[in-house]
C-alpha cells in the first residue's frame, strides 16, 4: 500500500519505518525540519521518502495520523482533499499538558476527527501501545503469541486496511467494533500509559487478549 505518515514523531517515525520495511510505500511528513524527515526516510530504506503533508496524502491508500490533538486541524488543512481516504488515527484528544483527555464518555477523538473529515474513513488504532514497544513487536512478529492491538471503525474497507497494517507491525488485530468504541479505547490508552510510564511495568508493556470458555 501507499501510506502517508502525517506526523513523524515518536509514533509516526516508528510506524512509518516499520510499514516501509514491511514493504509498503511510505511518505514521511509533518515535522519541524525537512532534514529530519529526509533522515527518517533514508533510515527506513528504499520504500520510504520525505514529502509535504499534501504529497503524503495525495496518492495514499492509507494515512496514519500521529500528531498532538492540537495540531490535527493544521494537518488536515495542509492535507487538502482527503475524500475517500482511509485515515488510521493514533492521535489521542489530549490537552496541551498531556494530562487529560479533552473528549471522553459521550464522544472520542476518533469520532471528532470523522466529523472534521466527513468524507474520509476513520479507523482508531495504534493509540493503546507505547511507541517504545513497536520495533520489538515488529522484530518478533513471527511469534505464535503476538500482542493484541484493538482497533475500531465504521467502514469494512478501512478496517481491512487497518488490520493489514496492524498485522504488518507484528500485532494481532482485535476488532473492537464501530468507531464510537473509541470512547472506551482512548481512556484505555491512558491506562496503558499509566502502567507504562508511571507504574513499575516500564514502556515495554504490550498486552495479549485471551478468550476463556466456549
Ligand atoms: N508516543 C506514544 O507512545 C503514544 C502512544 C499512544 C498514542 N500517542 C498519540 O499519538 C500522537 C502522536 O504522538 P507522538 O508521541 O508521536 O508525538 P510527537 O513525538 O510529539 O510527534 C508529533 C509530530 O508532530 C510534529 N509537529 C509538532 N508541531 C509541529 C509543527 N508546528 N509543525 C510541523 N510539525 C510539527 C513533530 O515534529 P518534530 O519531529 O520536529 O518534533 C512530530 O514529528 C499523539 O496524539 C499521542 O497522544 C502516542
Amino acid at each position: 500500500m501507499r501510506v502517508g505518515i502525517l506526523g513523524s514523531g515518536l509514533m509516526g517515525a516508528k510506524l512509518g519505518t516499520i510499514f516501509a520495511r514491511a514493504g509498503h510505500e511510505v511518505v514521511f511528513s509533518y515535522a519541524r525540519s525537512v532534514k529530519k524527515l529526509e533522515k527518517l526516510a533514508r533510515d527506513a530504506g528504499k520504500n520510504a521518502r520525505a514529502g509535504t503533508v499534501r504529497e503524503a496524502a495525495q496518492d495514499a491508500e492509507a494515512l496514519l495520523l500521529a500528531v498532538h490533538w492540537l495540531r490535527v486541524d493544521d494537518v488536515l488543512k495542509q492535507a487538502g482533499d482527503v475524500a475517500g481516504k482511509v485515515i488510521v488515527t493514533c492521535s489521542l484528544p489530549m490537552n496541551a499538558g498531556n494530562t487529560d483527555l479533552v473528549i471522553a464518555h459521550r464522544s472520542s477523538g476518533a469520532e471528532a476527527l470523522a466529523e472534521k473529515a466527513p468524507n474520509a474513513e476513520v479507523v482508531s488504532a495504534f493509540n493503546t501501545v507505547p511507541s517504545e514497544v513497536l520495533f520489538g513487536v515488529y522484530r518478533g512478529r513471527r511469534k505464535a503469541r503476538r500482542p493484541s492491538l484493538v482497533y475500531c471503525g465504521d467502514h469494512a474497507r478501512s478496517k481491512k486496511v487497518a488490520a493489514t497494517l496492524i498485522r504488518d507491525a507484528g500485532f494481532e488485530p482485535v476488532d473492537a467494533g464501530p468507531l464510537r468504541i473509541a470512547r472506551y479505547t482512548e481512556p484505555f490508552a491512558l491506562l496503558v500509559a499509566q502502567l507504562a510510564y508511571e507504574g513499575n511495568s516500564g514502556p515495554e508493556l504490550a498486552y495479549h487478549f485471551e478468550r476463556y470458555g466456549n
